[in-house]
């Protein structure tokens, strides 16, 4: 009922997104990269009977300028594409009051921004200064919304976000209030994203207060970085979504890409939700699709999950929140591009489609709505070490091919319900674990695998026989 709720409201909250698009305002700067600039100052181009502005600087100044002055909704109208030759970067819009359009002067018509020569700066960065005078405190939130372009060759990031974040976990300052959108936005051949990493680090945060969401939006040919780094890291590369207390409401599509040394998402205590996306024709090698840690959410509703080849689908540590995971995988590899021994900050990877460790699933079933189908498992469905999990199968419809093993279960206490575990030869592994097997199919296989292991064994157990002349 709560989920269902969330999600109705999700769905009216992007409809009113897409519908307040197109208001027709007079704060209308327009900007064009093609021609000279003609104008000394931002404070002259862009408006009607004004030069049209000759860089996005110029615009973005000009925008907190009228949002001070006069409407705090203000559009940014690009006229034609933008390409490599010139580093293109809007600097820091912290002080931007209100709503910011940044879209194609046609609403038609795509424009594409080429960030070959961003080698420099994010794209758009909102970075609140340490001397917290310095800069002009918003009343109202912050919203930032791209319409219409395609972004293509981007080594830097795209929108940067390091601010204090909201630690009121019960209300949101409007100061503190952040959203991005991007709607019909194509990311080509690129690699950061989205970084938001708060100035506060290591408190509770709002996560309602900054979200992103990305509508009809597409993430084509991207890859981990090869230049920038994690916060504080020289070793660990930056992911192509890098989230820490804050949520991302619409993940993006995603399609032939390829992940050499990062997760496409990592979340620490992050919230993140798909509503209608596609994930198809990608290669993550032993780097999870999302990696989700110290608490947080994860909600996975609908996503259809096609042709890629991974270890790794979600990989959770310390992360108490059940999540909701109804998705669709078909045509996909798991395993067979696992590296041992490699990790991620401090986050050891495992060979392993779901990997669990510190976390406690033991309220909902963890993926009782998914399906899989003609998937090539070559290792295992879960890792799960120090928790707890309810696992039941009772609505995965088609067969999976044959992981190695179901569970491999160390110091954790996992429920298996409706379960054929005959689908593996030795369907449970690993150490000192409590194992509770309700309603399933299994062989004495079951308990070869699995040392010091207490086996629970509910008395309404449909043994192999009875099942199949059912
Ligand atoms: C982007 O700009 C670079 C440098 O000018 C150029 O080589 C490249 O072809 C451009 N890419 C696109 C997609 O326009
Ligand atoms: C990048 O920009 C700099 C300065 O604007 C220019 O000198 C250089 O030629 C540009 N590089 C490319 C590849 O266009
Ligand atoms: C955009 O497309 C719609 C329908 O395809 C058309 O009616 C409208 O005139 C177009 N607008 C522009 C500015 O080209
Ligand atoms: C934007 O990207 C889409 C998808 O790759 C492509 O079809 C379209 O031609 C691109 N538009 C421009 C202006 O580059
Ligand atoms: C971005 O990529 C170009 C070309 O691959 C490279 O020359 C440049 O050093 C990179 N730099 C950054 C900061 O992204
Ligand atoms: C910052 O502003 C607040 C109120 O606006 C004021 O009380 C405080 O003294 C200022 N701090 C500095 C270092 O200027
Ligand atoms: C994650 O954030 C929430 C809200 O800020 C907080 O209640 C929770 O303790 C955090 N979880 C962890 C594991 O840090
Ligand atoms: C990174 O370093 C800064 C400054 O030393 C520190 O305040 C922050 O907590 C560090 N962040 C992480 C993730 O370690
Ligand atoms: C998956 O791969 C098959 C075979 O190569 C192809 O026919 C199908 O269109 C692909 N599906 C998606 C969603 O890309
Ligand atoms: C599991 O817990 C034990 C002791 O409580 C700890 O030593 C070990 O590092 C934990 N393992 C993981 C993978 O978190
Ligand atoms: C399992 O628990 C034991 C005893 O607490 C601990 O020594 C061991 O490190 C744990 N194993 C893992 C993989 O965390
Ligand atoms: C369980 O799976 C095995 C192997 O795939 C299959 O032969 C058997 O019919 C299944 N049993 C039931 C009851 O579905």
């Amino acid at each position: 009922m709560y989920k269902g709720f969330n999600f109705l409201f999700l769905i009216l909250f992007l409809l009113l997104a897409f519908n307040i698009s197109f208001i027709v305002s007079q704060n209308t700067i327009s900007v064009n990269y093609n021609v000279q600039r003609n104008y000394n100052s931002f404070e002259e181009c862009g408006l009607i009977g004004e030069p049209v502005c000759t860089s996005l600087e110029d615009a973005g100044n000009r925008a907190i300028l009228l949002s001070k002055t006069s409407n705090p909704t203000n559009f940014i109208n690009i006229i034609g594409n933008i390409d490599g030759s010139t580093p293109v970067t809007f600097g820091n819009l912290y002080n931007y009051c209100g709503r910011l359009f940044i879209r194609s002067s046609n609403s038609n018509i795509s424009i594409n921004i080429n960030g070959s020569n961003s080698t420099q700066q994010p794209f758009l960065t909102i970075q609140e200064a340490d001397q917290p005078n310095s800069t002009f405190p918003c009343s109202i939130p912050r919203i930032f919304q791209f319409q219409y372009i395609n972004f293509t060759n981007w080594n830097q990031t795209l929108v940067n976000i390091n601010i204090n974040h909201e630690t009121d976990l019960n209300s949101v300052n409007p100061s503190k209030s952040l959203t991005v959108y991007f709607q019909l936005v194509n990311i080509i051949s690129s690699s950061s994203i989205l970084k938001i990493y708060p100035k506060n680090f290591g408190e509770n945060y709002n996560l309602q207060a900054i979200t992103v969401a990305y509508l009809s939006t597409i993430g084509i040919d991207l890859k981990s970085s090869s230049v920038l780094f994690l916060p504080n890291s020289t070793q660990f590369y930056l992911p192509p979504i890098y989230l820490v207390g804050a949520s991302i409401i619409s993940i993006l599509s995603l399609s032939d890409s390829t992940f050499e040394s990062t997760p496409f998402i990592f979340s620490d205590n992050g919230s993140v939700s798909s509503v209608d996306s596609e994930v198809s024709n990608n290669n993550f090698y032993s780097y999870p699709f999302i990696m989700a840690v110290n608490g947080g959410k994860v909600l996975l509703p609908i996503l259809s999950f096609t042709n890629n080849s991974l270890s790794t689908f979600v990989y959770f540590s310390n992360f108490n929140n059940q999540p909701s995971i109804k998705v669709t995988f078909s045509n996909n590899i798991f395993g067979n591009s696992f590296i041992q021994n490699s990790k991620f900050m401090k986050y050891k990877y495992e060979n392993s489609i779901f990997v669990i460790k510190d976390s406690d699933f033991s309220t909902i079933d963890l993926l009782g709505y998914s399906i899989l189908n003609q998937n090539t498992i070559t290792n295992d469905l879960i890792y799960i070490v120090n928790s707890s999990l309810n696992l039941d199968n009772s609505v995965i419809r088609s067969p999976m091919l044959v992981p190695q093993h179901i569970i491999n279960s160390i110091n954790s206490s996992v429920s298996i319900i409706n379960f054929n575990l005959t689908i593996s030869e030795l369907p449970i592994v690993g150490y000192n674990s409590n194992i509770h097997l309700f309603s399933s199919v299994f062989t004495n296989n079951v308990y070869c695998g699995c040392q010091g292991c207490s086996y629970y064994i509910q008395l309404d157990l449909v043994n192999l026989n009875q099942y199949s002349s059912q």
